[in-house]
């Protein structure tokens, strides 16, 4: 599973730009502001959800371009040879997501089934110190990479929360027929993404636990927070309507859930560890998952990986581009030099800045 070629129009700093990828590490370099991470972005948004950045759809589009952008992308590799994804905006609709799949029109759940991407940026290094919903984010990613369908959940989940705080806030008795239609879409979305999540958690936990000690710090993993109990989840929101209400929001679901990582070496939070051990943390959390993935769904994820090599010192940065290397699957990294990849041996070598991305 690689993406072969991109293609970008009024995506970010870029007006149009097309480029060639090989399977294996490609590698971005240029300056601060070149326009590295938003191509990193752009392989980002073939996937569900709101990309690396988490952001919103109209700041994708170029300033000063017609309003709209398009992020295009064929595959390579396996089943997934020769498929075209695309996703984008138009002019007359900035906030809409548009999604084609071999040029027919399609969800945006629906691209999961043909990549599983997973990424590591620069602001994930407070992903241990800052609220849980980052954590819920990171550990549905997680669960999406291995199966597709959790983003289905999600996003009726999503919708359907919103819907019923929305009822319960209006004024007057709520419509008891819509709350409990409401309710049973809740409970059932939502014990579908609990459970999912604990498949995810234990499988990774269990993954890590028999890997050899390598030189990035095993992590140990808990779900946290709301837990399903014995009582369906449609049963607790029936008899907390009034608790939710007063509350002004659901307080119960896996909404409310958080994923709890700790140093498992020294028995620590991973919020208390040091800057780097966190780093070393997730990536070694990270590519643990990239592992487990490859394993579930017979192909390796891609992976995105925005300035990992700046921060690492070289012993760690040369394991990682070794395990990187040994395990295969596209790898797209970034730096602002290229002397942060000496020794990662052959890769798709890409300058890019200016708006222009080159092979170097
Ligand atoms: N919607 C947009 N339209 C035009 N330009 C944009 C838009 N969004 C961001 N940019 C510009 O894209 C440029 C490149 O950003 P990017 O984050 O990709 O750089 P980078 O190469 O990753 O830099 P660094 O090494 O500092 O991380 C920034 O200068 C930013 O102003
Ligand atoms: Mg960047």
């Amino acid at each position: 599973m690689t993406v072969a070629r991109l293609m970008l129009t009024d995506f970010r700093s870029y007006a149009s730009a097309t480029i060639a990828a090989g399977p294996g590490f490609v590698v971005l370099t240029g300056e601060n502001g070149a326009g590295k991470t938003n191509i990193l972005e752009a392989v980002s948004m073939l996937g569900p959800g709101r990309g690396l950045r988490g952001a919103a759809l109209a700041e994708m589009a170029r300033e000063g371009g017609a309003g709209g952008f398009a992020v295009a992308a064929e595959l390579a590799g396996g089943a997934s040879e020769g498929v075209r994804l695309g996703t984008g905006t138009t002019p007359q609709a900035p906030e809409r997501r548009q999604v084609r799949i071999n040029g027919a029109a399609a969800s945006a759940a629906a691209l999961g089934e043909w990549l599983s991407l997973l990424w590591l940026t620069p602001a994930m290094d407070r992903l241990f110190t800052e609220g849980a919903e980052g954590r819920r984010r990171f550990l549905d990613r997680l669960v999406l990479a291995i199966e597709p369908g959790h983003a289905h959940h999600v996003s009726r989940y999503d919708a359907a929360m919103r819907a019923r705080n929305k009822l319960l806030a209006a004024e007057g008795p709520p419509d008891i027929a819509w709350l409990d239609a409401l309710e049973i879409q809740l409970g059932q979305h939502g014990q579908a993404i609990a459970e999912a999540r604990a498949r995810t958690v234990t499988a990774l936990a269990r993954r890590i636990a028999a890997e050899p000690q390598g030189p990035f710090a095993r992590a140990a993993l808990m779900i946290e927070g709301w837990l399903p109990g014995a009582r369906p989840l449609v049963e607790e929101l029936r008899q907390g309507r009034a608790r939710d209400t007063a509350a002004g929001r659901t307080l119960s679901g896996p909404h409310r859930q958080d994923l709890a990582v700790s140093h498992a070496a020294k028995q620590q939070p991973a919020a208390r560890a040091s800057t780097g051990e966190q780093k070393a943390l997730l990536l070694g959390l990270v590519l643990a998952h990239a592992d487990l993935v490859a394993e579930r769904r017979g192909q390796r994820p891609i992976l995105l990986m925005d300035e990992v090599a700046a921060h690492l010192d070289p012993v760690r940065r040369a394991a990682l581009f070794d395990r990187l290397g040994r395990s295969g699957g596209q790898i797209w990294l970034t730096g602002t030099e290229r002397a942060l990849f000496d020794g990662i041996g052959e890769a798709s070598w890409l300058a890019v800045g200016g708006g222009v991305v080159e092979p170097r």
